[in-house]
């Protein structure tokens, strides 16, 4: 589990942004959050995937969940650990592109890893809008942070639309986590 992961983070530590895989204790807060029996999700950055088993030992249907990461070497790795799961290889940042557009609006939740803390504006911007177009009305965004700050700004949350809310605080994880949520407060993002 730690190897494929360390090799990742020598490779693009930025990209990875974190100096450990996620712990069991946050993968099931973020797998809480995210409610995922009978639900279609996308889970952004699974890495080692230890999110994605605690997707799938809370219920999340297998051949609803996609996986997209942009790291080839652990994409090739999560290809080998759930050969039954829809993986994706690329960029959040053009994540349209890459899902059929027929996916548009038809996620009920994404589930992402992504270090959004250490990302431009404008890609944030992006992603978001991206995310949110990809989710149906009542579609929620999960993303965990290791910082005590909102990993979406309240500000950009606003021009967004969007509604962030902090679910819960996993003190035994290294380092210690938060999970967020965020929904659409206003309409559709970019309205
Ligand atoms: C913090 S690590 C994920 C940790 C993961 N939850 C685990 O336990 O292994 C962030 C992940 O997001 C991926 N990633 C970073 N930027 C990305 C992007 N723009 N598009 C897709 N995946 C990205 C990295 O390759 C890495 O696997």
């Amino acid at each position: 589990m730690y190897q494929p992961f360390v090799l990742a983070l020598l490779r693009n530590p930025r990209q990875v942004g974190a100096v450990a895989p996620s712990g069991p204790l946050l993968a099931r807060a973020m797998a809480d959050a995210a409610e995922p029996a009978g639900k279609r999700i996308l889970e952004i950055g699974p890495g080692t995937g230890v999110i994605t088993e605690a997707l799938l030992d809370r219920g999340a249907p297998r051949d609803e969940l996609y996986l997209l990461e942009r790291d080839v070497t652990l994409a090739a790795f999560l290809g080998r650990k759930f050969p039954d799961i829809n993986i994706i290889v690329g960029d959040a940042r053009t994540i349209s592109n890459l899902i059929s557009p027929d996916h548009a609006g038809n996620f009920d939740v994404i589930v992402s890893s992504l270090p959004l803390l250490n990302m431009k504006e404008a890609d944030k911007v992006s992603i978001l809008k991206q995310f949110f177009t990809l989710l149906g009305p009542d579609g929620a965004l999960i993303q965990y942070t290791y910082s005590a700050r909102a990993p979406i700004a309240p500000a950009l949350a606003t021009r967004c639309g969007l509604r962030g809310t902090r679910m819960s605080t996993v003190f035994r994880n290294l380092p210690p986590a938060r999970v967020w949520k965020y929904d659409r407060d206003q309409g559709p993002i970019g309205q």
